[in-house]
């Protein structure tokens, strides 16, 4: 298969509820799959989001909810399936690690990975802390505790595990991003990579054996596979069983951010390296953001839900919002209060607008409508190769700024030339529907809307697009 494209996001931890971070990462996805789906046919592309719901972490929310591990899964899986709806982000398939499809592939991986020699056994001494299902070593800590949960002791622990020779596997890891196999995106977070790769890499346990609730190592079932190897072995999982996907691996694009990098960028390729698995083309580390300058966190209390920007802003609003409010690739923070004015800048008075003026004007002359051109502007196409959706929108939002120009110093309404009046207005419509085309993946149902309004058999004026807020 030589034209498809395979695009994924994190699998989220099911012991949080869906927030507008991760609706970040997810709308992003959601946008590059639905260009590449109009570039290269809908069953060309693969988007993969999901669930990761195994390991310590979900096993001690589990117990204080009261619930087994898969009941409390199975309860809280579906709110992330119902904000991705809610934001009309439309994922080819959703993964649950839970899913047994899933536990016999990561099986059968990780057996591949023992039999090619990179997994010895050894013993584990040193801190976990499972906030971040991580191991912690010396320079992770700061003042004893890990950085990003302060508020919780690391907890110690020694016992029999299994490594992975990821000492061994960097070298040929690091040679590989030197010598561009693969790609780390933005250049500044594969430059921070490559020179932790270069100060050198310890093995690392890939099992434990104090947690149960995970996938038993295939070849010693009082261990299970640590919950990162495992979560990492879905992207290549769903690709082989879920149907007519095979063909889909490696994949184009691995979306994520800065948070988990690392196990992107070496620790998951070192697997696919020791399984003799072909490994992902790109991998793009998004920024973090913050809410008001505020971390976004439960225990601070200020996630949003994706559902609370849906109510406001309505779907394409809020679509609009969230990918706009930060340069793709770097840390940014939304200002809620900005949010409103942006809202009617952009959306109510911009493109609402543009188009409620030419609709009113073609409607009083009894314009015919057009047929759809199926262009992407070229400065759109680069964004995108570029992975900067942000910037797609925003060339877009170019011309529709150049297109009101264009309309306030010409005039149609003081134009009595009605040949003359007739050309202008029809260029305004051609315009404004390659406008369309090219929201697409942004806005759908706007860009819908304006496709039909515009190419229908006479163009009559409609509700505004985004009815202001006050
Ligand atoms: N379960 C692991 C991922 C396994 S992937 C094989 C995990 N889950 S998570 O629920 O913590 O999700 C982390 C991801 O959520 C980030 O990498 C990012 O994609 C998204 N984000 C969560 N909060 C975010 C922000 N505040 N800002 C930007 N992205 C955010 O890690």
């Amino acid at each position: 298969m030589d034209k498809k494209y395979f695009v994924t996001t994190p699998i989220y931890y099911v012991n949080d509820v869906p927030h507008i971070g991760h609706a970040y990462t997810t709308l992003a996805a959601d946008i590059i799959a639905r260009y590449q789906r109009l570039i290269l046919g809908e069953e060309n592309v693969f988007y993969l989001t999901g669930t990761d719901e195994h390991g310590q972490k979900i096993a001690e929310s589990a117990k204080k909810a009261g619930q087994t591990p898969k009941e409390f899964a199975d309860s809280v899986s579906p709110a992330f399936k119902k904000a991705w709806d809610s934001l009309n982000i439309k994922p080819d398939f959703f993964i649950r690690t839970t899913d047994p499809n899933h536990e016999k592939v990561a099986s059968e991986l990780l057996q591949k990975i023992y039999d090619s020699g990179y997994i010895y056994e050894g013993e584990y001494e040193g801190l976990y802390c499972v906030g971040c299902e991580k191991f912690l070593t010396e320079s992770d800590l700061i003042d004893g505790k890990c950085p990003l949960h302060p508020n919780a002791e690391p907890e110690y622990q020694k016992e029999k595990n299994y490594f992975l020779k990821l000492k061994e596997l960097s070298k040929i890891v690091l040679s590989k991003i030197e010598s561009d196999e693969y790609q780390i995106l933005p250049e500044g977070r594969k430059k921070e990579i490559v020179s932790r790769l270069r100060e050198g890499v310890e093995d690392i346990s890939i099992s434990r054996a104090g947690v149960s609730w995970g996938i038993p190592v295939p070849w010693d079932n009082t261990q299970t596979i640590y919950v990162w190897v495992e979560a990492l072995m879905n992207y290549y999982s769903a690709s082989q069983f879920v149907e007519n996907k095979k063909e889909f691996w490696p994949a184009d694009l691995h979306l994520l951010a800065k948070d988990i990098l690392w196990f992107h960028s070496v620790i998951w390729q070192a697997l696919l390296i020791a399984a003799g698995l072909p490994l992902p083309k790109t991998i793009f580390a998004h920024g973090f953001f913050t809410l008001n300058g505020q971390k976004i966190s439960k225990s601070l209390g200020n996630t949003i839900a994706p559902k609370e920007f849906v109510e406001r802003y309505g779907v394409d609003g809020a679509r609009y919002l969230l990918i706009s409010a930060v340069a793709f690739g770097n840390d940014g923070d939304v200002n809620l209060s900005e949010l409103d004015k942006k809202y009617n800048a952009d959306l109510a008075n911009g493109l609402g607008n543009l188009v409620a003026r030419v609709a009113k004007l073609c409607e009083n002359e009894n314009l015919n409508g057009q047929k759809i051109s199926q262009d992407f502007y070229d400065d759109v196409v680069i964004s995108f190769d570029n992975f900067r959706p942000d910037l797609a929108l925003s060339n877009i939002w170019e011309k529709i700024s150049v297109a009101d120009q264009i309309i306030s110093q010409e005039k149609p309404w003081e134009i009595e030339d009605k040949n003359d009046l007739k050309e202008k207005l029809e260029r305004y419509v051609t315009n404004i529907l390659v406008v369309a085309y090219n929201l697409k993946p942004f806005l759908p149902e706007t860009s819908d809307k304006i496709l039909k309004q515009f190419s229908a058999e006479k163009i009559k004026s409609d509700k505004p697009l985004f009815p202001r807020l006050k």
